[in-house]
């Protein structure tokens, strides 16, 4: 396995990506892990990813010398490098400028870290972003290429088995960086290719088997892609034994309830199945309430007290149930790899975690998988695509696209924008190319005309996004056409709205979610 340390880049968990498309597991792990971690993970390679400090500042992130000592091959990327340097006797200054997008780099020696690329004195497509630059290489070092700014573009150090790139191999604007990636992780690092996910499904059964053994597991689910491949694979492990929970809270899309209980109960036959309607609680203690945060308070606590009373019911009534299953992904599991620690609270965080009283064992079959490779899984484990290609959708639901209060009508209005908006991406083939697509209620009112009539009624925001990982997001570019059939169907259809916008906003600085 290769592990990356994580100095807070935007593109950190790409670089595990990349490594796990090689077919090499990759863990992301906090910049400051102690070399004993490190060691007891036996990783065949280590890299240091970017982030946004430098090295110089007071409180920079910094890793112990021993790291690079534990006779691991370590690869530093941007930030990652100028900290080789900076630890290793070398110099690292601010740049006079900053560089930003696609350079050439010059080829000087291919080394181990460039084999395959381009020879001597020819060009190659990099991305690059920084500010500052390693200005002077530690001992025994060579340069393997520079641009016409950054001397030191790529390095590598055979005697000490540590490369470093001042570009991102990670991301598909360096072209050859897979190339550069595989170098490091096969020639230098010698790790074996034996992460296929197509294989892997029978082994988490197996997992699974050994650690419940006989017990029961109870398991919340949402119809989203997450907790369905978490609650099959549990199912092919222990089948009867699964406790699956669906709270309705009021706030899922249209006809979603029932597709959800269809499946559940029909299709995979799960034994037990419990669909509670809790609609009334939630939208009773919603009333009147507007501030993003309380909103997203009170259906978190909600939601656990009532999943809590159905987990206390079915425990009495089953003696067996010991464990409490989730759908956790990896990404869910990273923000305390984040090497801010003070980072600024944005959002509450999305995963709740179910309060320790409950007693249960903790099983999250699906902790060390990316999205696209629980997709992959789910697959595998021939759940339909309608699932498997659902867009994510947020616990607190429409609650949180319906800015201020929700209520009755609001609901109704954005669950039939939502549904027509979907459906026209289906048909027109764009929902498998967008991230996240999702409507908006904005809670003011603008002036149109509707035959001979002044109308007076709310705006629905239409936002639709690509993306990787959710941590940073584009607007897509849908068809004009597209747009505005949806848009006429939904001033047509939609009974209370009479003008539809498009989001054109980045995440960051804007948000996938409107709360
Ligand atoms: P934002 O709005 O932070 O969303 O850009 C990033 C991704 O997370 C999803 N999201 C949530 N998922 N519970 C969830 O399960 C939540 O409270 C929540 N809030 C946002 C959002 O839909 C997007 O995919």
């Amino acid at each position: 396995m290769i592990a990356v340390l994580n100095f807070g880049g935007q593109t950190c968990h790409l670089i595990a990506r990349r490594v796990r498309e090689l077919g090499v597991y990759s863990e992301v792990l906090p910049f400051d892990v102690s070399p004993e971690k490190v060691m007891e993970l036996k990783p065949d390679g280590i890299i240091l990813s970017g982030g946004p400090s430098s090295v110089y500042e007071k409180d920079a992130p910094i890793i112990k010398k021993e790291i690079l000592e534990l006779g691991i091959p370590v690869l530093g990327i941007c930030y990652g490098l100028q900290l080789i340097a900076k630890i290793l006797g070398g110099n690292v200054e601010k740049g006079n400028l900053k560089e930003f997008g696609k350079k050439e780099i010059t080829v000087e020696k291919n080394g181990l870290l460039l084999k395959g690329l381009n020879g001597l004195n020819k060009k190659e497509q990099v991305w690059m972003s920084h500010g500052d630059l390693v200005t002077s290489l530690p001992k025994d070092f060579d340069i393997l290429a520079s641009t016409d700014t950054c001397k030191y573009a790529a390095v590598e150090s055979r005697k000490r088995n540590i490369f470093g790139i001042q570009f991102h191999a990670e991301v598909a604007h360096t072209l050859k960086g897979t190339q550069i990636l595989r170098n490091f992780v096969f020639d230098v690092c010698k790790a074996k290719k034996d992460w296929d996910i197509k294989n892997i499904s029978e082994k988490l059964v197996d997992e699974i088997k050994d650690e419940v053994k006989s017990d029961g597991v109870i398991m919340g689910v949402s119809g989203g892609v997450d907790s369905t491949v978490a609650a099959t694979l549990l199912h092919k492990a222990i089948d009867g034994n699964l406790y699956c929970v669906f709270v309705d809270h009021g706030l899922i899309r249209k006809g979603e309830a029932d597709e959800v209980r269809n499946f559940f109960e029909n299709k995979l036959h799960f034994r037990h199945f419990y669909f509670i309607d809790a609609s009334k609680i939630f939208l009773d203690r919603l009333k009147g309430i507007t501030e993003p945060e309380q909103k997203r308070k009170i259906i978190g606590h909600t939601f656990i007290e009532v999943f809590e009373k159905k987990v206390e019911e079915l425990s009495r009534k089953f003696k067996d149930i010991k464990f409490l299953g989730q759908g956790t992904i990896y990404p869910d599991r990273i923000e305390s790899a984040q090497p801010n620690k003070n980072a600024s609270k944005i959002k509450s965080h999305h995963n709740l975690t179910l309060p320790e009283k409950m007693n249960l064992k903790i099983i999250e079959p699906l902790k060390e998988f990316y999205k696209d490779e629980v997709r992959q899984l789910g697959k595998e484990l021939q759940i339909p695509d309608e699932i498997i290609e659902r867009h994510p959708f947020p616990g607190p639901g429409l609650a949180i696209r319906i800015l201020g209060e929700v209520t009755d009508e609001r609901l109704r209005i954005l669950r039939d924008a939502d549904f027509i908006f979907i459906e026209e991406l289906k048909k027109s083939g764009q929902y498998k190319k967008i991230w996240q697509a999702l409507a908006a209620l904005l809670p003011v009112k603008s002036v149109g005309v509707m035959g001979d009539a002044r109308t007076y009624e709310y705006i629905i925001s239409l936002r639709a996004v690509t993306s990787l990982d959710a941590m940073t997001a584009d607007w897509a570019r849908i068809p004009y056409e597209i747009l505005e059939r949806i848009s006429n169907r939904i001033i047509n259809e939609v009974k209370g709205v009479n003008r539809v916008v498009y989001d054109i906003s980045q995440k960051p600085p804007a948000t996938i979610e409107y709360e």
